[in-house]
């Protein structure tokens, strides 16, 4: 992981470097073959144009070039209605940057952070330790390995429960819908969300308005859809629909 520090704590990139490199060296080869077939200019042009966008993508996220992914996240704590009383769940955790953050806020709070890890951003187990650490969190927060599609929790255990930018990750499930059911599943009556994702991925979701009935459909008694896609410190280049082009946000309360 090519790691951006925020005091002193390592979050990451949510544009993997590999995005990078891989079609960097691709036009690389391509341009090596021209010599062969001048025809090659134009994939060496499009992976090159692939590479520049994705740094591009990754100096905007980092604390140098903007800080949109810390922004990204906090817009989850500030939609957050809760009282921080008892635990708060973050689904997906990464690198433990909102798992952290609740800890941080709710200072009576305990948080549970659970993520697969093991992906194209290099976070684990480890990092989240680290960085609560740093922190002066540790006491209060927990991590453990676990796939958003199958919580290792029983009904109704947490207070709250947040996730930022993972249903649309999840590879053990097609059906991302039954992502947020799972998530609902071990949040108390009267518990308060907020989920952030790509809701605006249509073959995921469907419609937003859909998928607020479908919630409610669940006995959720209150559901809301924040169009955070429109936030304006967004700038346009991340506004591409596999970015946070689609981004959308979904908070209310069991
Ligand atoms: C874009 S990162 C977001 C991380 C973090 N929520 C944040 O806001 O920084 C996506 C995260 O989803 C996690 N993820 C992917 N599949 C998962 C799964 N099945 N269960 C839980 N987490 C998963 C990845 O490991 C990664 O940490």
């Amino acid at each position: 992981m090519t790691k951006t520090k925020t005091k002193g704590t390592a979050h990451g990139n949510w544009v993997s470097i590999r995005l990078v490199i891989v079609p960097a060296l691709l036009a690389a080869i391509s341009a090596a073959l021209i010599l062969f077939s001048p025809y090659l200019f134009i994939p060496t042009g499009v992976f090159l144009l692939i590479s520049a966008y994705f740094l591009y993508a990754r100096y905007l996220f980092s604390p140098s070039g903007g800080n949109i992914q810390e922004k990204v996240c906090s817009v989850v704590m500030e939609k957050l209605d809760w009282d921080g009383k008892g635990r708060a769940l973050d689904i997906g955790c990464g690198s433990g940057a909102l798992t952290i953050q609740l800890a941080k806020r709710y200072s009576s709070s305990i948080a549970v952070g659970i993520d697969y890890w093991g992906g194209i951003w290099g976070y684990s187990e480890k990092v989240c330790q680290q960085n609560a650490n740093q922190e002066e969190v540790a006491d209060r927060v927990r991590f453990q390995k676990a796939s958003a599609s199958s919580l290792p929790f029983n009904d109704e255990e947490f207070n709250a429960v947040v996730s930022n930018l993972v249903f649309h990750e999840v590879r053990d499930t097609s059906n991302k819908v039954s992502l947020i059911k799972e998530a609902l599943r071990v949040l108390k009556k009267g518990g308060k969300f907020t989920f952030q994702d790509l809701f605006r991925i249509r073959q995921f979701y469907g419609k937003p308005e859909d998928l607020v009935k479908t919630i409610k459909s669940w006995g959720i008694c209150k559901v809301e859809y924040v169009d955070t896609r429109e936030l304006p410190f967004i700038p346009t280049a991340l506004k591409l629909p596999f970015m946070l082009g689609t981004l959308g946000l979904l908070t209310g309360e069991k």
